[in-house]
């Protein structure tokens, strides 16, 4: 089972309010991967509620989104609709068996959510497995210079959402979480509660870099997210950093 739930009322947040990263992200991404992917049957792994996949599916690709929630996949499809060549998949990125895909993505430091090394290398052992040759995983991470400043409380309020969340970072396990707690409303009358624990863990850059050689893959570079034309000689100085490989 994994530690982040990503509840109905949660997920509704996350759609409506997490959104700047992608749409900062997404140009950049598009531009890569028209240049370099060679079949654009793509997998967004844990996509969350489908904002990239949307970005993905006006760009003429074909996307699977395969993320453990529920609630999350049910805003993918509703926002998705209109794509026939859009579908989603339940299931655990620790588990899955897909073929033929010309590019894995894993964005919002999806992968930051996974405990230890070992379930990242069942990841990507997957991730290697469904790619055909040429093919590129894609994914950012948190890095620890960002997480271990996790330390804040914050509060904010709009029409429709009350909203309390605060972060820390323990040293002693290497991993950072924040708790929200908030009132969601859609009609402005009746206010839901929800409270949601995220965790990141610190994956040292070094040893993203050794498992990904030993899982099979070549060509691992690192990038800022906003910039995916010049990569980044020393990724740990980064707060997140793009992470780029390819199946040879
Ligand atoms: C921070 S959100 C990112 C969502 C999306 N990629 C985005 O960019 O907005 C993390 C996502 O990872 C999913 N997730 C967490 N653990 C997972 C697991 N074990 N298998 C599949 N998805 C998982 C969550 O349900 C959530 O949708």
């Amino acid at each position: 089972m994994s530690i982040n739930i990503y509840g109905n009322i949660f997920s509704r947040v996350y759609d409506k309010y997490w959104t700047e990263y992608i749409d900062d992200l997404a140009p950049g991404l598009i531009k890569f991967c028209d240049v370099n992917i060679k079949s654009k049957k793509i997998l967004d792994l844990c996509c969350g509620t489908g904002r990239l996949a949307n970005i993905f599916l006006k760009n003429n690709y074909d996307v699977i989104g395969l993320d453990q929630s529920e609630n999350m996949l049910r805003i993918a499809r509703y926002k998705n609709n209109e794509f026939n060549n859009f579908r989603t998949i339940h299931a655990d990125a620790r588990d899955f068996n897909i073929n033929g895909l010309g590019l894995v993505i894993s964005t919002f430091d999806s992968l930051n959510h996974f405990l230890n090394t070992d379930e990242l290398n069942k990841i990507f052992s997957s991730v290697f497995d469904s790619l055909i040759k040429d093919a590129y995983f894609i994914f950012d991470l948190n890095t620890l210079r960002n997480l271990k400043e996790w330390d804040f409380i914050d509060i904010d309020e709009t029409d429709d959402l009350m909203i309390v969340m605060y972060g820390k970072y323990s040293n002693q396990q290497k991993r950072a979480f924040t708790k929200v707690i908030g009132f969601y409303s859609e009609d402005k009358q009746c206010y839901n509660r929800f409270e949601e624990v995220m965790y990141n863990t610190v994956f040292s850059i070094e040893d993203i870099n050794k498992l990904l050689i030993k899982v099979g893959f070549k060509n691992v570079k690192y990038y800022d997210p906003n910039n995916l034309s010049a990569n980044i000689p020393d990724p740990e100085k980064l707060d997140r950093v793009m992470i780029v490989c390819q199946k040879l």
